[in-house]
């Protein structure tokens, strides 16, 4: 049996599975299970402050979700989740708190948000006090359009450099245990998610970890029978779909531009098998966090991931699962530089190409279906590629059952790659972020580096 331990930011876990801040944590008992089913660690469901939690929930004129509708259960079983609605006060989860550290083993880490910086520090004094091994400040929870006038709170955070890292100082003055930060991101925000960064680096207050949670908008779907909808679309997070590929995407240009572990990363979205875990976890990620998928099958997804994590690693020989952690991140291409690479990318069309095997081609037609630029036809059981047309997206080399395609000149592609990759500004951030202390002058210097590159 491999040795599936690690260490998470200076927490020992016995596996890297943590169960996410939601439904399948808001109790002890279902805790308990989890535990039994071997969880790793468990994120509380987040809390406010008393106060701002009555401000919040009680703010009828703009937020006409009660308490009693947090969750909506569908026909289909599943739950929604109407955003960052705390089911109780922070004081509430402390007590929980206090009874898990007294009947579980794993370690806690408490999941909160603010609507000011006085609301961050004292929640995160109250889940210190109670017990809880780590903070995950809540900075990922979409919010309803009219709740952007509170900028400290959710997702708001996470758009503005300055608060962000405000809010990650402020939390980490507060308490001596590891503080960590959740964010949602997509390619929109992850620039100031990178920013924020920085400033937290320069102010030597970097988050212990950081956890990425890949964007999607739910939509439940449309009853089959009556064709309307389940109900009415609420931007939120939960259903699964894709999303672990957005998830897997954050994950790379973080682990790309500071490396594995100032942060330690987390991943968290869309994510429900063994081959999931492997990904992420290759990706930089040293734990993965799971909702949708213990909620869908219960706790007994936790022992079975385990299992097959197990076999995985004995089938390769790896005695520690530890040993995958960023392996494949190094070949991605850093937040940094991610917006310069990709119009560079652009100056490849007409190079980069797709062409096919036509001894390997069986006529499937798969690829023509997925090409959304209509640059594949099949004639006479043979894929043909239009190559004036092709974008170079690799789809249908991806989708090709048989292999039968590949990117002609893809070694141009490589040579662009490594230049993004290795870099001077992606080479300096990373080395920035890694160095233990920030002097004054070293932070006078970089400040005007990365202003020169546009990183602050
Ligand atoms: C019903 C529900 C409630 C959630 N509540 C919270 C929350 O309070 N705090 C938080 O940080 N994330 C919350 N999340 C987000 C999850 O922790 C998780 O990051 C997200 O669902 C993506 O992971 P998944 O694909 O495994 O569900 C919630 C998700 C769901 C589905
Ligand atoms: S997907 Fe592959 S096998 Fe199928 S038609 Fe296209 S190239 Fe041929
Ligand atoms: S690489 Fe993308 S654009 Fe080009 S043929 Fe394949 S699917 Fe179409």
């Amino acid at each position: 049996m491999a040795n599936l331990s690690v260490n998470f930011a200076g927490l020992q876990l016995a596996n890297p599975l943590i169960a996410s801040a939601g439904p399948i944590t808001a109790n002890a008992e279902h805790i308990k299970k989890l535990e039994e089913a071997g969880i790793g660690a468990i994120v509380t469901k987040t809390g406010f402050t008393k106060k701002e939690y009555e401000r919040w929930v009680g703010r009828s004129d703009i937020f006409p979700y009660k308490p009693a509708y947090k969750y909506m259960s569908l026909k289909d079983g599943t739950l929604l989740c109407l955003p960052t609605l705390s089911d109780v006060p922070v004081s509430e989860t402390a007590k929980r708190i206090e009874r898990m550290k007294r009947d579980l083993n794993i370690p806690i880490i408490a999941s909160i948000m603010g609507l000011s910086l006085a609301g961050y520090r004292e929640s995160a004094r109250i889940v210190e006090d109670a017990g809880a091994d780590a903070i995950e400040l809540d900075l990922c929870c979409p919010l309803p359009e009219f709740t952007t006038l509170y900028r400290y709170a959710g997702q708001n955070a996470s758009l503005d450099p300055k608060v962000y890292a405000q809010i990650i100082k402020c939390a980490k003055k507060a308490v001596s245990i590891p503080v960590g930060v959740k964010s949602t991101v997509s390619l929109y925000v992850s620039p100031r998610i990178l920013n924020g960064l920085i400033r937290s680096k320069l102010a030597n207050r970097l988050p212990d970890f950081l956890t990425v949670v890949g964007q999607l908008d739910q939509n439940p779907g449309v009853d089959l029978e009556t064709l309307k909808p389940l109900i009415p679309h609420i931007p939120s997070f939960g259903w699964e779909g894709e999303l672990h590929r957005l998830t897997y995407s954050a994950l790379a240009v973080f682990s790309s531009a500071l490396g594995t572990t100032n942060p330690a990363l987390s991943a968290s979205g869309g994510i429900r098998d063994y081959q999931g875990v492997v990904q992420a976890m290759a990706l930089g990620a040293t734990t993965v966090q799971f909702q949708t998928a213990i909620l869908d099958k219960g706790p007994a997804v936790i022992s079975k991931i385990l299992k097959d994590l197990n076999s995985y690693l004995d089938a390769r020989g790896l005695s520690r699962l530890d040993q995958i952690v960023g392996i494949g991140s190094k070949d991605c291409i850093p937040a940094s530089v991610l917006g310069e690479f990709m119009l560079a990318r652009d100056t490849l069309y007409g190079v980069l190409c797709a062409a096919v095997d036509a001894g390997l081609c069986t006529g499937c037609e798969t690829c023509a279906r997925v090409c959304t630029e209509n640059a594949i036809t099949v004639k006479d059981k043979k894929a043909v590629i239009e190559k004036a047309k092709c974008r170079a997206c690799n789809l249908c080399v991806l989708k090709c059952p048989v292999k039968a395609i590949s990117l002609d000149n893809i070694v141009e592609l490589e040579k662009l790659m490594d230049k993004y990759k290795h870099s001077e500004k992606a080479s300096a951030l990373k080395g920035f972020m890694n160095k233990k202390k920030i002097g004054r002058i070293d932070a006078l210097l970089f400040i005007r580096q990365m202003k020169k590159w546009g990183l602050v």
